[in-house]
């Protein structure tokens, strides 16, 4: 996520991968069974394509494409997409082929080609529903391959057509199984975005991200430009926005934020409009439209650290340095109006995009509630408090672009106060905010933390680098259907789309981000391009097993992911049975790759046992089994550890302590800045305590560095595996019967576990503790076969 102290609830649970009574049961995101046949149907036919196209026909036999192929072009449209492929094949395959004018002559003749490639521009159309410029159709036979549709289109039929050709070098001729694809996208809007306010990274590297891109269909680069931490694009007329708002003092270490501790190193730097519009042309040549973002009225302290009379206090700013949200906004004043719109002037003119995002998120109201300017704007325009003066300075900036022919796009925040008129809503605190605005008829892209923060790990945060905390695993990203149930038929046409974000606080390197980026942006990119109704997990895993060889060419250094198989299970005991024999049979993500493993809790290193059959596994009664794996590819490259725990689990006996009388949980609150669980668990001394009928945090107050414990107990009507499922932000932990059941060290997401009880009472606790940003806490329990019970005072006592 971007910021590192707001901090949200997720609105969609995660998917928990457990299994029960010996056989592990993923409940993946394919588990509905029309998927599956889907999935079944496709796995034997189509190739391994990504993003899935819409309809995909297998065809008898293939064509041999060799160098006495033809490339044809009916225009100079086409020519420019068939030059790619020329230019391709010449590069990787060594094929330097022929390509001329016109179409192939069907007809008899000395020089009519054996074999040909034809490219087919048809016009585009002007106005145009969603893929209408982007559909193409790609018929491949035995004796060539024609691929038909308007620029855009032919754009994409040829990046389809470059996954059917092998990824490795090969001797001619080069096969291409017979098909005919029709294809168009789901979404109009198929988006990316990087931050480069936090970090900046080199014009090549934003070149590459906009190569992958385009490989993978997605049209819209969102490019975040300012922040708090520094202005990265040379404004003219400021020069100052640049010469100090781009440089930073230093840069906060690793995760301290909270105390601060800097590391002492200036850092800056910034793109000038020349290396902008370089950008712009690079992505419009890949059907990429860049949308470039400057934040308003908040993350605006590097603009003010230049401009300080733009702010309702004096300053003087710095740039920050530290990850967070600033009080310091821009004030709004005339002066910062005029100063907004001349930055704008310039923006509009580098950027050809009909949108300019404008931000809108994280403004503190702090500095405009003790403004004497900004109160007067408030009586002047009979606003009655500082989120409709928020909603009054978004639309002035709406109305000013508007003149200058473009439409903005805001976070969600910009719902606060009422919605400017024509504004596009990105929802990224969940999806109430995408709903509210496609429900008010606005246009919505996607976003949501849960599906399309790629700053979160890909894994559990103990084993992921970098990442900001939170967890985002790849197959979480392909569940997400973008198009809420909330929204009828009509509202659900506000859709326009989807994006991935990168923001970048703990991402210095570009290495880094193409870590963080992939493999999850080729799923974000199916979620964008592919029908829901085609979507199934399990064939896109087999898919995806085919692009690592295309990233691996292209030097993109992936995030290797974990091998398929490897799923926590739990097995209840089955009668007095004090062993349970357990198989995993695993398989590695990345075709080609060993899997290495151990199962003594130890990382796997270079000689720990290959993979080489399903693993047979002795779980001895409560005493878990963590497979350890680390997957090597062929290159050498190694992933991270990845690991699963295995139990096989007693029955909790029920309490044998009085039976618990009063409703409601009993709760102690510690004051202090802990640092993780356990520390809190060694909390001593209350500073208050009493009874709760819920773990409604709001009776806390809001305030930073406590924490709250809570004591009851819940019955289990019956013996059985209930299942407990925690969220908590910042930090939770779950103990029934005094042992950890659940510890929730990611804030935006949900774990769940099964716990074996016997029927009576069983005794939980619930440690929770916060520091900055949001607070929340939510325990649900359910017991074997039933829906999910909040636990508050109607299932609680003490
Ligand atoms: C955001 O992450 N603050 C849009």
């Amino acid at each position: 996520m971007k910021r590192t102290l707001a901090k949200l609830t997720r609105a969609r649970l995660p998917l928990a991968l457990f299994g029960l009574v010996g056989a592990a049961v993923g409940l993946g995101p394919a588990a509905n069974a029309a998927e599956e046949s889907a999935a079944s149907r496709s796995a034997a036919t189509t190739p391994e394509l990504v993003p899935l196209p819409a309809r995909v026909q297998p065809g008898e036999g293939a064509f041999a494409l060799d160098a006495t192929t033809t490339i044809y072009a009916n225009n100079a449209e086409a020519r420019a997409v068939a030059q790619l492929l020329r230019d391709e094949l010449a590069a990787q395959q060594g094929l330097t082929l022929a390509l001329r004018s016109g179409a192939p002559k069907h007809g008899k003749g000395e020089d009519e080609p054996s074999r040909y490639v034809q490219f087919v521009a048809e016009p585009a159309v002007t106005k145009a529903d969603a893929g209408a410029n982007e559909r193409y159709r790609l018929e491949v036979t035995a004796r060539g391959i024609r691929l038909a549709g308007p620029p855009a289109g032919l754009f994409y039929g040829y990046q389809t057509l470059r996954q059917l050709l092998p990824a490795a070098r090969t001797a001619p001729p080069l096969r291409v199984g017979a098909t005919t694809i029709d294809d168009a996208p789901r979404f109009a809007y198929r988006g990316m975005h990087l931050d480069v306010g936090r970090h900046l990274f080199p014009l090549d590297f934003i070149k590459r991200y906009l190569d992958q891109m385009a490989r993978y269909k997605l049209n819209t680069f969102h490019w975040h430009l300012t922040d708090d931490q520094g202005w990265r694009l040379e404004i003219k007329r400021y020069p100052k926005l640049t010469g100090v708002g781009a440089q930073r003092k230093e840069t906060v270490v690793g995760r301290n934020i909270d105390p601060y501790v800097g590391d002492g190193k200036p850092y800056g730097g910034f793109y000038t409009q020349e290396q902008a519009r370089e950008i712009v042309a690079y992505a419009r040549a890949r059907h990429i439209t860049v949308i470039p973002e400057i934040e308003m009225p908040g993350h605006a302290l590097a603009a003010l650290a230049a401009y300080p009379e733009l702010a309702c206090t004096p300053g003087p700013f710095e740039v920050g340095t530290n990850w967070g949200v600033y009080d310091d906004i821009f004030c709004p004043k005339e002066a910062t109006f005029e100063f907004l719109q001349n930055v704008l002037d310039e923006v509009v003119a580098i950027f050809p995009a009909p949108y300019v995002h404008i931000g809108g998120d994280e403004a503190p109201k702090t500095r405009w509630k003790a403004s004497a300017e900004a109160q007067a704007v408030m009586r002047r325009e009979g606003l009655k408090d500082e989120h409709e003066l928020q909603s009054y300075f978004i639309r002035r900036m709406e109305k000013f672009l508007h003149t200058r022919g473009k439409r903005i796009i805001g976070w969600d925040e910009i719902l606060e106060g009422g919605l400017a008129p024509d504004a596009t809503v990105m929802s990224w605190r969940g999806e109430a905010g995408g709903i509210a605005a496609a429900q008010q008829g606005h246009d919505v892209i996607m976003t949501p933390t849960q599906c399309c923060y790629f700053d979160y790990g890909q894994g559990p945060a103990a084993q992921e680098q970098w990442n900001l905390g939170g967890e985002l695993s790849l197959d979480k990203v392909y569940a997400y259907d973008p198009v809420p149930a909330a929204l009828s038929a009509a509202q659900a046409r506000h859709v326009l789309g989807v994006q991935g974000n990168v923001w970048t606080e703990h991402l210095k390197t570009a290495a880094m981000v193409e870590y963080m980026a992939f493999p999850r942006l080729l799923a974000l990119a199916e979620v964008a391009w592919t029908p829901q109704a085609q979507r199934a997990w399990p064939d896109f895993q087999r898919r995806l097993g085919g692009q690592f060889a295309r990233l691996d060419r292209d030097a993109v250094g992936y995030r290797i992911p974990a091998p398929r198989g490897l799923d926590d299970a739990l097995i209840v005991q089955q009668g007095q049975a004090h062993q349970h024999r357990q198989t995993v049979t695993l398989s590695p993500a990345v075709p080609g790759a060993t899997i290495r493993y151990t199962l003594d809790g130890s990382d796997p290193g270079e000689g720990a046992q290959v993979y080489a059959a399903p693993i047979e596994v002795v779980l001895e009664l409560d005493k878990p089994v963590q497979l350890r794996t680390v997957t090597v590819l062929a290159d050498g490259r190694r992933s991270g550890v990845q690991s699963a725990t295995l139990r096989y689990r007693s029955y909790l006996p029920a309490s044998d302590a009085p039976q618990p009388t009063s409703a409601g949980w009993e709760y102690r609150v510690y004051e202090g800045l802990f640092a993780n669980l356990d520390q809190f668990a060694g909390a001593q001394t209350p500073a208050a305590q009493g009874v709760a009928d819920s773990l409604d945090l709001a009776r806390f107050g809001r305030r930073s560095r406590f924490g709250v414990r809570f004591d009851g107990y819940v019955r289990a009507p019956a013996d059985g595996a209930y299942r407990f499922a925690l969220q908590g932000d910042d930090r939770s932990a779950l103990y029934i019967d005094g042992a950890l059941a659940i510890g929730n060290d990611t804030y935006d997401r949900t774990i769940e576990a099964v716990v074996p009880l016997r029927a009576g009472w069983h005794r939980l606790r619930l440690d929770w503790y916060q520091r900055e940003g949001g607070m929340s806490l939510s325990l649900r329990m359910a017991a074997p076969n039933q829906d999910w019970k909040a636990l508050d005072a109607a299932e609680v006592k003490h």
